[in-house]
C-alpha cells in the first residue's frame, strides 16, 4: 500500500511516501522563524505550515517518483502538537482524501515515533518497552502487541528534550538546545560538576528534569562571572551525563521489570550521538536488542507517520471526517474512528 504521510504537530512540516516499510521519500523542513525567540511561537508555526505544506508534498511526491493519482492511503498526525499546526494537515487530509477517493487514517504523533524503527528490515520482537524522548514527551511505554500501549513511566515535570531546551537557553546556546549542547559537551568533562539525578532511588519508573534544569541555574548563576567557553563545555557535557545515567537506569529497569528483551529507542533526543553510543554499550553488557531508528527518524518526520498510518489502514480502520484534531491525545487513545 503506497501511504502519503503528513506531519505539522509543531515546527516541521514533512510529507513522505512510504510502501510498508519502504521509504520512497521523506521530505522534513524545520522552520526557522522560531529561532530568535528561543522556542517555538504557535502562530508562526501554522502560518509556516500553510505556506511549505504543498510544496512539501509536490517533492516528496518528485523524489519517490509517483504521481498523486497512485496514492492508495493517507496518513496525518492528529494529536498531541499544536492545535493551528495540526489543523493545517488535517486540512489538507481531509481534502485530499475526498479528491483522491482513497482512505485516510489520523495517526498518534507518539505511536509514529515508537514504529519510527520499523521502518527497516530489523523488526523489535513482542513485547517489547519503548523509551520515548522528545521534545514534548519523556515516556517508557510497554508494547505487549501491535497497536497495544501502555505507558509504564512518563516525566511529572519537563520532557527531556524541553531539559536541553531550557539549559541550553540558560547557557546562551540558542535553539533548539539538543544539538547545542551536544556539540560543545564534546570538548567538556562529564565529571566536572555533579548535577542531581532525580527519582533514582524510588521503585517507579517516572523521571523529573525540572530540578536539573534550576540545579544547572543556580551553578551559573554561582559562577563570579559570566561561564567561559570551558565552564560551559563542562556544565554541558555534566547536564547531558545527568539525563543520559537516568534514561538508561530507567530503560534498564522498565526491562526487567516487565522481563522483555527487547528496547526500542524513539524521538528527537535520540539523536544524541553521545546516548546512542552509552546504550549500544549497556545493551551489549546486558544482551538486550537494542533498535534504533536512524538519526532523521528521530525528529518529526512523515514517514514515520505514514508507518503507523499504514499498520492501521491494514487493520481496517478509517477515520470519519468528524475526526478533529487532538492537542492532548493520550497514546493509549489511538483509535482514530
Ligand atoms: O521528536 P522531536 O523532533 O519533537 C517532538 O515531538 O517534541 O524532538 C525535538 C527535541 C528537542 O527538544 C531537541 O532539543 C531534541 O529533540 N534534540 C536533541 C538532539 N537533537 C534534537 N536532544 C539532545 N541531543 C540532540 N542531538
Ligand atoms: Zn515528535
Amino acid at each position: 500500500m503506497t501511504i502519503l504521510g503528513i506531519e505539522t504537530s509543531c515546527d516541521e512540516t514533512s510529507a513522505a511516501i512510504v510502501d510498508g516499510i519502504r521509504i520512497k521519500s521523506n521530505i522534513i523542513s524545520t522552520q526557522m522563524v522560531h529561532q530568535e525567540y528561543g522556542g517555538v511561537v504557535p502562530e508562526f508555526a501554522s502560518r509556516a505550515h500553510i505556506r511549505q505544506l504543498l510544496p512539501i508534498m509536490h517533492q516528496a511526491l518528485e523524489t519517490a517518483n509517483i504521481k498523486l493519482s497512485q496514492i492508495q492511503g493517507i496518513a496525518v498526525t492528529y494529536g498531541p502538537g499544536l492545535a493551528g499546526s495540526l489543523l493545517v494537515g488535517l486540512c489538507v487530509a481531509k481534502s485530499l482524501s475526498l479528491q483522491l477517493e482513497v482512505p485516510w487514517v489520523g495517526v498518534n504523533h507518539i505511536e509514529g515515533h515508537i514504529l519510527a524503527t520499523t521502518l527497516s528490515n530489523r523488526q523489535p520482537a513482542y513485547p517489547y518497552v519503548c523509551l520515548v524522548v522528545s521534545g514534548g514527551h519523556t515516556l517508557l511505554v510497554y508494547v505487549k502487541k501491535p497497536m497495544d500501549y501502555k505507558i509504564i513511566g512518563r516525566t511529572i515535570d519537563d520532557a527531556a528534550g524541553e531539559a536541553f531546551d531550557k539549559v541550553a537557553k540558560i547557557l546562551g546556546l540558542g535553539f533548539p538546545g539538543g544539538p547545542a549542547i551536544e556539540n560543545i559537551a564534546r570538548q567538556g568533562d562529564h565529571t566536572k560538576i555533579r548535577f542531581p539525578r532525580a527519582l533514582l532511588d524510588k521503585n517507579n519508573l517516572d523521571f523529573s528534569f525540572s530540578g536539573l534544569k534550576t540545579s544547572v541555574l543556580y551553578h551559573v548563576k554561582s559562577l563570579k562571572q559570566p561561564p567561559s567557553i570551558q565552564q560551559i563545555a563542562d556544565i554541558s557535557a555534566s547536564f547531558q551525563q545527568a539525563v543520559l545515567d537516568v534514561l538508561l537506569k530507567k530503560s534498564i529497569m522498565a526491562l526487567q521489570r516487565l522481563q522483555c528483551s527487547d528496547l526500542v529507542l524513539a524521538g528527537g533526543v535520540i539523536r544524541n550521538s553521545n546516548l546512542r553510543d552509552q546504550f549500544q554499550k549497556m545493551v551489549k553488557e546486558k544482551k538486550i536488542k537494542l533498535h534504533l531508528p536512524s538519526p532523521e527518524l528521530c525528529t518529526d518526520n512523515a514517514a514515520m507517520i505514514a508507518r503507523a498510518g499504514h499498520v492501521h489502514l491494514e487493520n481496517g480502520e478509517r477515520s470519519s471526517f468528524n475526526l478533529d484534531v487532538n492537542p492532548n491525545l493520550c497514546l493509549d487513545h489511538t483509535v482514530t474512528n
